[in-house]
């Protein structure tokens, strides 16, 4: 619905990425006010000149894992906008695609630190914001990496597992403040990050490797960031008032079942 987001306030984290620019373009599109959050300065200014209706939006430089960054977030919203309304803590990176006994506990824990521990932070730093609103919206981009293993990928899956964990937990303790968590679970994405995951996969040939993974989706093509992006507007929006606690799969069917060749 094109105004379904008039009045909020959203922060999104990972912005300068795939999906995380494609959600601020539409939240804008549907009547929302974005923060446009992340590490990397040149990509915010990519995605914020996308954005016809500069009003309605404002960038900075935030690494997830640090608490005064966030909460730096959290009051360019305030100042800017007046509040928040909707936090999409969507930023994650994948790792190299390396068997767990050639993994360094560094390298796990740099993915789980961004991926999953900047989704704690992001909780923690945007709950009292929400709370002072009347409620709000916490989305988490999971991913069917959060329903199923993949092999030379377990950081990256145990950080997709954790977050739907750590969604039930807040949703829960969120409840009696009308602050509703999900998680939004695509399937692959036509981002950079499926682009170095299927190099990662096949070295030799990672097309062959994207057209394996298609095979393994029902309606046979990756997710476009504005399939997720979609997802997150209708949690986002008043539509979606009494979802709590879920996981949203936007996955054309991958994790519906075994598919027949
Ligand atoms: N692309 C896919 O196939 C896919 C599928 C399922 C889930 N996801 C998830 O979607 C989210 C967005 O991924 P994408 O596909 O847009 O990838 P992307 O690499 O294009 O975007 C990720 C963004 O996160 C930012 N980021 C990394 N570390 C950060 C940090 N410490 N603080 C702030 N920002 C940081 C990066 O700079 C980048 O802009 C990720 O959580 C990813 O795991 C992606």
């Amino acid at each position: 619905m094109k105004n379904a987001l008039t009045g909020k306030v959203a922060i999104i984290t990972g912005a300068a990425g795939g999906i995380g620019a494609a959600t601020a373009a539409m939240f804008v599109r549907k009547g929302a006010k974005v923060v446009l959050a992340d590490v990397d300065e040149v990509g915010l200014v990519r995605t914020a000149a996308a954005i016809a209706n500069t009003d309605a939006v404002r960038s900075l430089r935030c690494d997830v894992t640090n608490v005064d960054d966030m909460e730096a977030a959290v009051r360019l919203a305030a100042d800017a906008f007046g509040g928040l309304d909707a936090a999409i803590l969507n930023a994650g990176i994948e790792g190299d695609v390396k068997p767990i006994e050639s993994l360094t506990v560094r390298e796990f824990e740099k993915v789980m630190a961004v991926s999953m521990t900047g989704a704690f932070v992001g909780l923690k730093t945007c709950f009292p914001a929400l709370k002072t609103r009347g409620g709000g919206a916490v989305l988490m981009t999971s991913s069917t990496s959060g329903k199923i293993g993949a092999a030379g990928l377990a950081p990256y899956t145990a950080a997709k597992h954790g977050l739907i964990g750590l969604m039930r937990a807040a949703a829960l303790e969120g409840a009696p403040f009308k602050i509703r968590v999900n998680t939004v679970n695509p399937c692959p994405v036509e981002t950079r990050m499926m682009r170095s995951l299927e190099q990662g996969f096949s070295p030799d040939d990672s097309e062959a490797m994207h057209r394996a993974l298609i095979e393994a989706i029902p309606l046979k093509r990756y997710a476009e960031p504005d399939d997720v992006a979609e997802m997150f507007a209708f949690l986002a929006s008043d539509a979606a008032k009494f979802a709590t606690g879920g996981v949203y799969m936007i996955d054309g069917g991958m994790l519906a079942g075994l598919t027949r060749a």
